[in-house]
């Protein structure tokens, strides 16, 4: 089986150059290599944007967009919205018992990332325990490897240490996963501070303007002390060059900027032209892909709804091992036969039959009531009537003939569904669920 790739951003908003050189072009050149899975962290996200839950939805998209600008491609890699995995929350809450309070403390990213931010009313709990979450995420898609920037390494340390302890605890079925750095693991903001960061508004970003990188670059940090372009200036530590040495392909012209910068014999302006031409070498192809996909909010959506669906697939299978692993999975109601990734579960009324069948947007799986053929569509918990697509039998079929068939179905005589007198066929529930797909449940 490939390997597997688990990394993923906070949506906050559009990704930036830093994103790119630190973890994006990684994981474009990964993804033909390894089985990778992207998540879009919005509960993470809300561990410092908590009063603003209603931003969230538009910033999914606008990392989805950078994603799939960059290169991304979606018939291999799965994007996933992590509230979407609701599993994950649970791994999270076991592992919460493995980890000290001393242990969080010590994070230097968190430490850091709270002087940043000044929470008023103190760190909130969420915030301060997310490399606990982040490790339910990268462990949870059993990931061998991690794309990261620098700031990351501290939250893939603490997940190796969580998944030792697992492991030791319960049994052995999680993966200690390794990070990789990107071709810099930490590239400069324009202000020349040490990290292109949203909250430092220092970036730019893989969707802005022409105009607007233009401008950014125009008003970069340079060296303080060079005030005529005939002033001796520095290069080292000047983000300026810092950016030329990673954007511009063309070394001998960086090679003699430098020169002529060290010598005093060219401006400041003249450098950062350069820079800029060099910056929209790369922004440019990747802002004209980003317009061509914000022109299909569709096609978006579909990637992400897909992506979002494979992604819980894994997420539940390794669920079911933890449960197992550390013993969680007794049953005390009889009436409830486990939803096994089958798929079958019963409630009081129906024993349902779980089909992932339709592709479409929002009919992830179709229930088929084994006994009286009722249909529904179940999508996140909300139940809603629809009419079973014909197309979609075969895969119900196939289901019977893997050997899937309903076991252990205890009914009570309360429930009022009618069980059929011959035993149950494909046939049968093909012919009931057509008769009564415009039911009402
Ligand atoms: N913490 C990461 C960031 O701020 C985002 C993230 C969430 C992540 N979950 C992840 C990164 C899992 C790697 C793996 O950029």
């Amino acid at each position: 089986m490939a390997k597997r790739i688990l990394t993923g951003d906070r949506p906050t908003g559009p990704l930036h150059l830093g994103h790119y050189v630190g973890s994006l072009q990684n994981r474009v050149k990964l993804q033909h290599e390894y089985d990778t899975y992207l998540l879009i962290a919005d509960v993470q996200a809300l561990t410092d944007n908590f009063e603003h839950p209603e931003r969230l939805e538009a910033n999914i998209v606008q990392v989805a967009l950078d994603y799939l600008a960059v290169g991304i491609d979606p018939n291999r890699t799965k994007i996933v919205i992590q509230s979407m995995v609701p599993e994950i929350t649970e791994l999270t809450t076991y592992f919460m018992n493995l980890v000290t309070v001393a242990t969080l403390e010590r994070n230097p990213t968190v430490k850091e990332e709270i002087k940043q931010r000044n929470f008023t009313r103190g760190v909130p709990v969420g915030f301060w325990s997310y490399p606990i979450s982040q490790a339910a995420d990268i462990t949870i898609f059993k990931a061998d490897l991690v794309p990261v920037g620098e700031d990351q390494l501290p939250m893939i340390e603490q997940a190796r240490e969580i998944v030792r302890r697992f492991n030791g605890l319960y049994a052995p079925v999680l993966i200690e996963p390794q990070p990789r750095l990107g071709a810099v693991a930490r590239l400069p903001g324009t202000d020349g501070g040490a990290k292109m960061s949203k909250s430092l508004n220092n970036c730019i970003y893989l969707g802005d303007s022409s105009e607007q990188v233009r401008k950014r670059v125009m008003s970069m940090y340079t060296d303080p002390n060079r005030i005529r372009p005939t002033d001796p200036g520095r290069v080292e530590g000047n983000p300026v060059f810092t950016y030329h040495d990673v954007f511009n392909p063309n070394k001998a012209e960086v090679e003699e900027l430098k020169q002529r910068y060290r010598a005093g014999t060219v401006g400041d302006v003249e450098v950062k032209e350069k820079l800029f031409h060099a910056l929209e070498q790369i922004l440019g192809p990747i802002r004209e892909e980003r317009n061509r996909y914000a022109g299909q909010p569709e096609m978006v959506r579909e990637v992400l709804v897909e992506g979002t669906r494979q992604g819980r697939e894994v997420a539940n299978e390794t669920m079911r091992q933890v449960r197992d692993a550390m013993g969680i999975n007794y049953r005390f109601d009889p009436q409830v036969i486990r939803l096994t990734n089958m798929g079958f579960s019963a409630n009081r009324d129906h024993n349902w039959l779980i089909v992932n069948s339709l592709s479409g947007a929002e009919e992830d799986n179709i229930a088929v009531c084994s006994r009286c053929g009722l249909t529904r569509s179940a999508h996140e918990g909300k139940v809603r009537v629809f009419r079973l697509k014909r197309n979609s039998f075969h895969q119900i079929d196939s289901f019977m003939h893997e050997g899937m068939v309903v076991v252990d179905m205890r009914i009570t005589k309360s429930n009022p569904c009618q069980p059929p007198k011959k035993p149950i066929n494909f046939e049968e529930i093909k012919n009931l669920a057509t008769s009564q797909s415009d039911q009402l449940l």
